[in-house]
């Protein structure tokens, strides 16, 4: 996303910093919070209006998001009690069966609207899911937002690996931190999927309500990392409403141009379909 012919480096610089100086944004990945400036500023807007420009760019395919915002270090402490209580019951569970520690996870994930979306299909969204998998030892979730916290109700192996990426540094750090709590063989690295195309190797690939984010600031990005992602099965969702729960057709539309990508591929492809999301389930071998 960086051929466009490049802004004075002083005039990108200002933006940068002005875009970064907003709450909302610190901690977006500086690469991608450059790139998309440097694209506005390229295409003659003054400084103010690429800052603007910029800002609705990650607000529409990142920040809208967030239906709330998360106390992460608040909000780790109490799964922490949670969980150290759970270790401490009689005849006690795994503790990402253990009910309190699952009830203060589907609070968490409320906060985000992609979660929050799949909360009333959560126990039997995986279920039905995996069954049509082969087994799986490793997990790639990619602009993962708050979704591996539904790592519990993944029917994965103990210590299967999870690989999460998003934008935001401080997300990042707060899934870092659940996967160390619940004792997950996990780790949440901060990445513009845009540009960070070597993606390490999984079995499969979460890319959940992803593609039209990315292709929101870059056309054909999402297939180019359909293409790039290292793992022989890719789990591809798109929303079935907006946010605002409005149809408008959207359903239709993904699919018809997902199902061409897949076909122009050469890929075998089974969907799922559920309230909250189509799911595309993608052998590329
Ligand atoms: C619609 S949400 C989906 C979240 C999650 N996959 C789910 O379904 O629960 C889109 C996510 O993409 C992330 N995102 C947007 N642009 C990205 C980029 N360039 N690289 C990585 N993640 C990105 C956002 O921060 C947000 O968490």
């Amino acid at each position: 996303m960086n051929s466009a012919p490049q802004p004075p480096a002083d005039q990108l610089e200002r933006a940068l910093a002005a875009l970064l100086a907003a709450r909302k944004y610190r901690s977006v990945h500086p690469g991608l919070a450059r790139a998309i400036v440097s694209t506005e500023l390229a295409k003659g807007r003054s400084l103010k209006e690429a800052v603007k420009a910029a800002k609705n760019q990650l607000h529409q395919s990142a920040a809208v998001y967030m239906r709330r915002n998360l106390k992460y270090d608040d909000a780790l402490s109490q799964l922490q009690t949670a969980v150290s209580a759970a270790k401490n019951e009689p005849d006690s569970l795994a503790h990402g069966d253990n009910a309190a520690v699952r009830e203060h996870l589907r609070r968490l994930m409320s906060a985000h609207a992609s979660t929050f979306e799949r909360l009333p299909q959560l126990d039997t969204f995986y279920g039905q899911l995996f069954k049509q998998l082969p087994p799986v030892q490793s997990v790639l979730d990619i602009a993962c937002g708050l979704h591996p916290l539904a790592r519990p109700w993944m029917p994965l192996p103990p210590d299967a690996s999870y690989q999460a990426i998003d934008i935001f540094a401080d997300q990042v750090d707060f899934l870092n931190s659940f996967f160390s709590i619940m004792g997950y063989a996990g780790a949440a690295v901060q990445r513009n999927a845009l540009e960070d195309m070597s993606t390490p190797a999984a079995d499969i690939a979460f890319l959940l309500k992803t593609l039209p984010c990315l292709e929101q600031i870059e056309t054909g990005a999402g297939e180019r990392l359909l293409h790039q992602i290292d793992a022989p099965i890719l789990i591809v969702s798109f929303p079935n409403h907006t946010l605002a729960g409005r149809k408008q057709g959207m359903a239709q539309h993904y699919a018809a141009s997902f199902e061409s990508l897949i076909s122009n591929a050469g890929w075998q492809a089974q969907s799922l379909t559920y309230p909250s999301e189509q799911v595309y389930i993608v052998h590329k071998d």
